[in-house]
């Protein structure tokens, strides 16, 4: 079926993304100081050991990659900053030079008819805020906004279009998976902890960005959409997967709009009561102007367990057949249903699609060609369900390519492949187009593909 990007609206945003600490490298280049995932990496526990801190080399080669993005046709360009390139250990003063790296890439961008989307924060936590606490830390919403505060006033100037958090889900996941060292006690609990205080710390930022960026400039956020599939469950499967949906989705998106959290809806999120204060729930709301869908799979579920008569979800047994190097079940559907289900939602004005893409172990033929065929047929497949969702009225106003380069996919390393453009990291980084950055090239400068 052919793609056209009249189909999406003339205004739509058409764009890539990726983030500082998986691109950029130069991990203590001009007074940079470490993030948490640079110290992981020192460490090992990020999969090929240190070569991870050079990331894709993209602090080098700023225009080139820009040209790139540019021949492709692309009209926005999602990025993060690293807080420890610019603000150090987590709390300032302002580094002048990691503060030129993103000066560069903003005005590169517009230099070149790219829309610079800017992701206030992707992960990169300054080590040293870690071992403060990190995010269990409630001193850390205050040192979180006024990051945020900072980049709303250095480049609110030139960047219209702002993210505040990348899946504060996933940063749970980190610290209950233990990725970083700690010694802070039982994780899941800290986990739990962090969530409260990520959602405190957006919504604080959101409000100080908003008083510092000149009138009219969107603020939206992004999280983990993962739905539980079967999507049509019924009965005590469909119990189950909303007891998992409760703290995955809607923990992050109740908050935000203003609606408290979904306690009922989900055991695992009872715990965290404790850390709720007086006023935090209103404290937690924050009117968003766009809100961020992530999106790579579902979470298949197929058995429930019962355990004291609560239903327990069983996440074995995957529904589709295609998978992502990282084990992302494949399911196009799922970004319809998404965007059916919480269209209504209040923390939900409106749509971007701020990242879907797929990971592979792509490889350069002979000939030099990379032919990533089923990151063709992903894309196609997704953009035909996210017209579907537009067809019916769901307001969707931009699309994200999750990534422009191969990068580092976090404790996976360079494993997960998931660029438009291969980076040859045997021959200094080199960048490839594979197959499917000219699918896109294709579409975005002609204004359809097959
Ligand atoms: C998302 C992350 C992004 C990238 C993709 C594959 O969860 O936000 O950094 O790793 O997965």
């Amino acid at each position: 079926m052919t793609i056209r990007t009249a189909d999406f609206g003339e205004d739509f945003t058409w764009g890539v993304a990726s983030a500082a600490w998986q691109v950029e490298g130069a991990w203590n280049t001009d007074g940079k100081r470490p993030s948490v995932w640079d110290e992981a990496t020192l460490r090992g526990r990020v999969r090929g050991g240190l070569v991870a801190l050079e990331g894709s080399d993209a602090f080098y080669r700023l225009d080139e990659d820009l040209d790139l993005l540019q021949a492709m046709g692309v009209t926005a360009n999602r990025f993060s900053v690293s807080w420890p390139r610019v603000y150090g250990d987590g709390r300032g003063p302002w580094i002048d030079k990691g503060g030129e790296y993103y000066d560069r890439l903003v005005d590169g961008c517009l230099s070149r008819g790219i829309e610079p989307w800017l992701t206030v924060h992707h992960w990169d936590l300054p080590q040293a805020l870690w071992l403060e606490g990190g995010w269990t830390r409630r001193g850390i919403v205050e040192d979180f906004a006024a990051f945020a505060e900072q980049l709303a006033l250095r480049f609110g100037d030139r960047v219209k279009n702002w993210m505040v958090f990348n899946e504060p889900l996933s940063v749970m996941g980190h610290i209950a998976g233990g990725i970083f060292e700690d010694r802070l006690g039982p994780r899941p609990l800290k986990a739990l902890q962090s969530m409260h205080h990520m959602n405190l710390a957006c919504a604080e930022a959101g409000r100080r960005m908003r008083a510092a960026l000149p009138e009219g400039h969107k603020i939206g956020t992004t999280n983990v959409f993962t739905l539980c599939a079967p999507f049509d469950a019924t009965g005590r499967l469909k119990k189950a997967q909303r007891t998992l949906e409760a703290l995955t989705v809607d923990a992050f998106l109740d908050p935000a709009g203003g609606l408290g959290y979904p306690f009922e809806e989900s055991v695992f999120l009872r715990p965290l009561k404790r850390y709720v204060q007086d006023g935090d729930l209103e404290a937690c709301a924050f009117d968003y102007d766009f809100m961020g869908v992530q999106y790579y799979g579902p979470t298949p579920m197929k058995s429930v367990p019962l355990v004291g008569g609560l239903p327990v979800p069983s996440l074995r047994g995957a529904e589709a057949n295609v998978k992502s190097t990282t084990s992302i079940p494949v399911e196009p559907k799922g970004l319809t249903e998404i965007l059916r289900r919480y269209q209504h939602h209040p923390a939900c004005k409106r749509f971007v699609i701020t990242e879907s893409g797929f990971g592979g172990f792509d490889r350069k033929d002979r000939d030099g060609r990379v032919r990533d065929d089923l990151r063709v047929w992903y894309a196609r497949t997704h953009l035909e369900a996210l017209r579907d969702a537009m067809d019916e009225g769901i307001p969707v106003d931009g699309f994200f390519q999750w990534s422009y380069a191969d990068n580092i996919e976090w404790i996976f390393g360079r494993e997960g492949r998931y660029g438009v453009i291969f980076v040859d990291y045997d021959d200094d980084f080199r960048r490839i187009p594979k197959d499917s950055y000219r699918w896109f090239q294709q579409l975005l400068t002609t204004g359809e593909v097959d």
